[in-house]
């Protein structure tokens, strides 16, 4: 059974065909770097070539990287803020044919992570935490998906968690690995003392990388790399479409 998957992000906008059984890409994806300023009508615009491109008129579910409640964004940490009280699937309706599902990306990002990757079977909580542009984070408890839980913005060091923690600030301040993991072991000391997960998935590009970071940490936690790496985000989309998770 195929679906299909919108993944936005900061700096690119990724879309697939996905196969729902198997729980990967069916075919190439398709990357179209975020418009900058990534104003609403102009990501909208990119993610109707997107679904076009593949001639796809079902469900399509479309993550955003920021709180999604209703259909409504109400954040937009990394993306330009007249995101801010916008209504995703309503200004997608008119430029592709079928029906829109959204819901935060690390939110998708979990849901695939959960159903096909390395929270498979995992009962209990579990906190799924993207590092990319951002910190974006998806909690379930007994594979149950708590929404919008932003984790990458708890105060660590009288910081935003992601601000010292995220990728992003690893290439920026172009940190190496055991001094970036540093920073990650001090935000997830912080996270621990507030949430006790029985195992913390990390994704994100830096996933590829874990060998190089991930047995530096401190966790009482286990910490495992994510499974569906890039494609996450796209696969979980498609899947909370069909099964009409997230609004
Ligand atoms: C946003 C989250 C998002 C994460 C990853 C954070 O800055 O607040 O909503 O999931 O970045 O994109």
């Amino acid at each position: 059974m195929l679906g299909f998957g919108v993944d936005i992000g900061g700096s690119g906008i990724k879309g697939c065909l996905v196969d729902l059984v198997e729980g990967d890409l069916h075919g190439e994806r398709l990357r179209i770097d975020t418009p900058q300023p990534s104003l609403p009508e102009s990501v909208h615009d990119v993610v109707a070539q997107i679904v076009g491109h593949f001639g796809w008129e079902g469900r399509v579910g479309v993550t955003f990287p920021g709180v999604m409640k209703n259909g409504v964004a109400h954040t937009a940490a990394n993306v330009d803020k007249s995101w801010i009280g916008t209504h995703l699937a309503e200004g997608l309706a008119s430029r592709i044919p079928g029906t829109v599902q959204t819901l935060n990306d690390a939110d998708a990002a979990g849901l695939a992570e959960m159903r096909f990757g390395a929270g498979r079977d995992r009962r209990g909580v579990v906190l799924m935490l993207t590092f990319g542009t951002g910190i974006g984070s998806a909690l379930f408890t007994d594979g149950v998906l708590v929404p919008n839980t932003e984790f990458g913005h708890i105060e660590v060091d009288g910081e935003d968690g992601e601000r010292r923690a995220s990728a992003a600030a690893r290439e920026r301040e172009d940190l190496s690995y055991p001094q970036w993991a540093k920073r990650v072991d001090r935000y997830l000391d912080v996270l621990e003392a507030c949430v006790w997960p029985d195992l913390i998935i990390v994704g994100g590009g830096v996933s590829k990388k874990a060998h190089k970071w991930v047995p530096l940490l401190s966790t009482r936690t286990p910490v495992v790399p994510a499974e569906l790496r890039g494609d996450a985000g796209i696969v979980g989309a498609a899947l909370a479409a069909e099964e009409r998770i997230g609004q």
